[in-house]
């Protein structure tokens, strides 16, 4: 046995972290940490690497919770979440998509973060592999892999939009044996978009081969051309996820929702249950009211619009000229092949060299996004403009 530790009572180097835990981090936060601690010390610098608005939650959800405060006990409320909650967004459906969703479908859940845990226990078992697309979101392989399920990525390019090719998804499903395929449209980190064709196509290729197919509308509202299309408008057995913190300017506040087919309703309540009890009272508070606020969310969508054209105009000539134009989202993602095959190394210098925070695209793509930076663009048109100024004094120097 190994001595005693005189500081804990514990015998030295007896617990170590299960092996499950040993994922990656999601860089993101951690530049997001190197760059306030600059920010700290001083400097002025440009947030363009976290995928956040720079705007609070919309003035009649912050009112409703102040009134909330006063009088509501905010106690739990049902692992669903609460009824009204619930019918709201099943209103949404019909209101944006013209799709009718029962409100019993609607799970209130802690962010779609907690929406991807609760949909891969209840879809898949220990061992079981996902098709997901790269580059992505990166947290979804990270998850898969706390809980002892695999990813098996789909590899996509600008040539096709960096979206997955139905085809591809068939073969390397039935290759690979996969249970599932998980996509995000519009992207992140590339912002870009199904076509609905495709997207009714993915979703049949799964239907066809008994794949659950998730969908993460988390960037659906954020658009800028053709308004995106819901999984659910082609089946009835799409997990679809989706976020107050994006559309909704509500990140803080860890509330999302899903929506999922009768037979894992209950599923997933015992789930929800058991792992977090319920979502945050006062969240769903502040989300219910967040559904009126639509004249002030399209005036944020407004300052995106014009972000996206600043940058798409300023970065070509600040050197970031191989960039596909995003659909939607709040990223672009550069090809910066020319500049490096380091992307957190470059990333770090245009950091400290110009203060502007940008995410090495290894992030979303361990191997090829060595070559690639992406740029968020959800704070003001002004800070858009002083980054293009800065990222071209510095492409000069
Ligand atoms: C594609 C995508 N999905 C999900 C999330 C998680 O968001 P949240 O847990 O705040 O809803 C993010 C966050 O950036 C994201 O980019």
């Amino acid at each position: 046995m190994s001595p005693l530790d005189p500081a804990t009572g514990y015998s030295t180097g007896a617990l170590q972290a299960a092996l499950r835990a040993d994922i990656d981090s999601f860089i993101v936060m951690d530049i997001m940490r190197e760059a306030s601690a600059l920010e700290t010390s001083g400097r002025s610098v440009i947030h363009m690497e976290v995928g956040q608005p720079g705007t609070p939650a919309p003035r009649l959800a912050r009112d409703a919770v102040a009134r909330a405060l006063e009088c509501d006990t905010l106690g739990y409320t049902m692992a669903l979440g609460r009824d009204d909650l619930r019918a709201r967004i099943s209103q949404h459906y019909h209101e944006t998509y013209g799709v009718r969703v029962s409100p019993e479908r609607v799970v209130v859940t802690a962010g779609s973060s907690a929406a991807f845990v609760l949909a891969f226990l209840a879809c898949f078992d220990v061992g079981d592999r996902v098709l997901l697309p790269s580059p992505g979101y990166p947290c979804y392989r990270h998850i898969l892999s706390a809980l002892g399920q695999s990813s098996q990525l789909v590899q996509t390019g600008p040539a096709n939009r960096w979206m997955p090719q139905p085809e591809d998804v068939g073969r390397q499903a039935g290759a690979c044996g996969a249970k599932g395929l998980l996509i995000a449209s519009p992207a992140n980190p590339t912002g870009t978009m199904l076509e609905p064709e495709r997207l009714a196509a993915l979703v049949r290729v799964c239907g066809e081969r008994g794949l659950w197919f998730i969908s993460d509308e988390i960037y659906h509202g954020l658009t800028y051309g053709a308004a995106a299309q819901t999984a659910l408008a082609y089946s009835d057995e799409a997990i679809v996820i989706n976020s107050f913190s994006k559309y909704f300017s509500m990140t803080g506040w860890r509330i999302g929702w899903m929506v999922v087919p009768d037979r894992l309703v209950r599923v997933i309540e015992r789930l929800a249950q058991n792992l977090y009890i319920s979502p945050p009272a006062v969240s769903q508070v502040a989300a219910l009211a967040a559904f009126d606020a639509g004249e002030e969310l399209e005036a944020n969508r407004a300052v995106y619009a014009a972000n996206r054209a600043v940058l798409l105009d300023g970065l070509p000539r600040a050197g970031f000229g191989s960039i596909v134009p995003a659909d939607g989202a709040f990223y672009l993602y550069a090809d910066v092949s020319h500049l490096t095959d380091d992307s957190v190394a470059l990333s770090r210098r245009i950091l400290h060299e110009t203060g502007v925070a940008v995410t090495p695209g290894v992030d979303f793509d361990a191997a090829r996004g060595a070559r690639f930076v992406r740029f968020s663009y959800a704070r003001s048109t002004a800070d858009m403009v002083e980054a293009v100024r800065r990222l071209t004094a510095w492409g000069r120097w």
